[in-house]
């Protein structure tokens, strides 16, 4: 789908114009009504007579002459106070399902019209253009085309902003938007065709396109490593695995990165714990963390924002086999913390152990990581929230404003001191599951705690968000959640570095 720029003045040339409006906004004052046919206008004088309320999500086509596709949509938007950036990003992406289900090739939208409280025109753009393209997205990779015929063939977004400006927006969204749909790409891809390694080759082509430097540690280095964690989540399978080392210099020669740690469990079966029947659905997805790091970290290099990013992926597949970790089994993992494997289906922070630590060289300024790590997340929030735990109130909320603004809604929950105990192992330094019925999400984040030590550091369980909520107009399988986030805090931070240098400079 192409995206277009028109600036206020000039006539739109998309097939149907979208008229949206608030209660109370008459269809005809529309700022894309005059550049319809006279026909149509009269139609909409009427039309609003005849009991269209401009509620929110009511839809309706101005179709002129009869039989014709339609020359406009209506759309009601509710009152002008309620209008939120959440709301506009639903409102785009449901163009896009009304475009294909009236056939309509292309759409021209009126975006100042559309403006939130407190966002500016270059933000509505690309909140336009992102969600336009998250919206058009589908999974067919292994479909022949006529399954996805019906496209959207262009947007013409009509801008009071200068062209210049307009296409900067534009030119950020539309990487943004493509490196979320490559997330999505690699997690929907089925775990027959994405192993640890076919991982690791993912990486390097997205290394390779975006000028990051790439290192792929197999095996043997894993044990030269002394990566007891990774290596006994792994083998169960006959699928090696890979520990993922992506990264990306912007910025300045010393500055200190911000690591970004994914876990990449490339298909969850639950090991000797072997799941139920339900819960194997969806667990070739349980690499989104790990893919969500890859191509968040291609974005920010594409895009050449000024900070130093490292990408840490520790990619296993979690079988139960002769040769697997069995329950009671203790690990020594690379910080020499030893974890007794109380439940082989809690795999996911057992990798992550290891991958904290060997963050620690970095000595980063920020580290994040990202996991589908409990199905007590889910329960807690619902799909649309990702669970945020990071003991430090600060970090808290600038995650929770990066998130909010990106798209990539965050919830903190608690992780007090208090809870420490319900990890205690009787034989090991710690257990992987919580010996007390409830709190699987809260026990998660303080295992990790244990391997992040002093590490300015957050953990994100991306299960609530891995798939769709009802409602979200995006296609069935992998959200790309995390991806639009990790960007968000980048361009944060590098914001904040231009900053400081013009502090100095002055
Ligand atoms: N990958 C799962 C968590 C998950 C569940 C992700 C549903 C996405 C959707 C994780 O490895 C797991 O199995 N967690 C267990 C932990 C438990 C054994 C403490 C769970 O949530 O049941
Ligand atoms: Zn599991
Ligand atoms: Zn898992």
């Amino acid at each position: 789908m192409a995206l277009t720029i028109i600036t206020t003045s000039a006539r739109p040339t998309a097939d149907a114009s979208i008229l949206a409006l608030f209660a109370q906004e008459r269809a005809e004052q529309h700022p894309l009504a005059h550049f319809l046919s006279p026909e149509s206008v009269r139609y909409l004088r009427t039309f609003v007579r005849s009991g269209f309320r401009n509620a929110k999500d009511e839809v309706d086509f101005v179709v002129f002459p009869s039989g014709k596709p339609p020359e406009a949509f209506l759309l009601g938007l509710g009152r002008k106070q309620d209008w939120t950036h959440r709301r506009a990003a639903l409102l785009f992406r449901r163009l896009v399902g009304i475009a294909k289900s009236q056939k309509v090739p292309s759409l021209a939208v009126h975006l100042p019209s559309l403006l939130p409280q407190g966002m500016d025109e270059p933000a509505l753009l690309r909140l336009a253009a992102m969600n336009l393209w998250l919206a058009e997205y589908t999974f067919g990779k292994y479909q022949k085309l006529s399954a996805r015929q019906r496209r959207i063939q262009r947007v013409e977004l009509i801008t009071s902003l200068t062209p210049a400006v307009a296409n900067r927006a534009l030119r950020a969204a539309k990487i943004d938007a493509a490196f979320t749909n490559r997330c999505r790409d690699l997690t929907n891809t089925p775990a027959g065709d994405m192993t640890p390694q076919r991982l690791a080759e993912a990486a390097r082509t997205l290394a390779h396109e975006t000028g990051c430097t790439i290192r792929v540690l197999g095996k043997k280095e894993m044990e030269r490593e002394r990566m007891g964690a990774v290596l006994g989540v792994a083998k169960g399978s006959v699928q090696e695995p890979r520990f993922i080392i992506m990264e990306y210099r912007g910025g300045a020669q010393h500055d200190a990165p911000l690591v970004f740690v994914g876990k990449g469990v490339t298909f969850d079966a639950g090991g000797i714990h072997l799941k139920p029947r339900q819960g194997l659905a969806d667990m070739h997805m349980d690499m989104s963390g790990g893919a969500a790091v890859l191509c968040a970290t291609a974005a920010i290099a594409a895009r050449a924002l000024p900070v130093r990013v490292v990408a840490l992926v520790p990619a296993v597949e979690n079988m139960p086999s002769g040769s697997a970790s069995k329950p009671g089994d203790v690990l020594v993992s690379r910080a020499g913390i030893t974890i007794e494997v109380a439940n082989t289906d809690a795999e996911g922070r057992v990798i992550l152990a290891d991958a904290l630590d060997f963050a620690k060289q970095y000595k980063p300024r920020l580290v994040v990581d990202l996991a589908t790590l409990t199905g007590s997340a889910v329960v807690a929030l619902g799909q649309r929230y990702i669970a945020l735990f990071t003991p430090d109130d600060a970090r808290a909320e600038r995650l929770r404003a990066a998130g909010e603004a990106a798209g990539d809604p965050l919830w903190r929950l608690p992780m007090d001191e208090e809870y420490e105990s319900e990890i205690k192992s009787a034989f090991a330094d710690v257990a992987n599951i919580g010996h007390v019925r409830y709190g699987d999400a809260i026990h998660g984040a303080l295992f990790l705690k244990r391997f992040a030590g002093k590490l300015p550091w957050a953990h994100l369980d991306i299960a609530p968000t891995m798939t769709p909520a009802e409602g979200q107009h995006l296609a069935k399988g992998a959200t790309g959640t995390g991806v639009r986030l990790l960007i968000r805090l980048a361009e944060a931070i590098s914001q904040e570095r231009r900053g400081k240098e013009e502090g100095r400079k002055k």
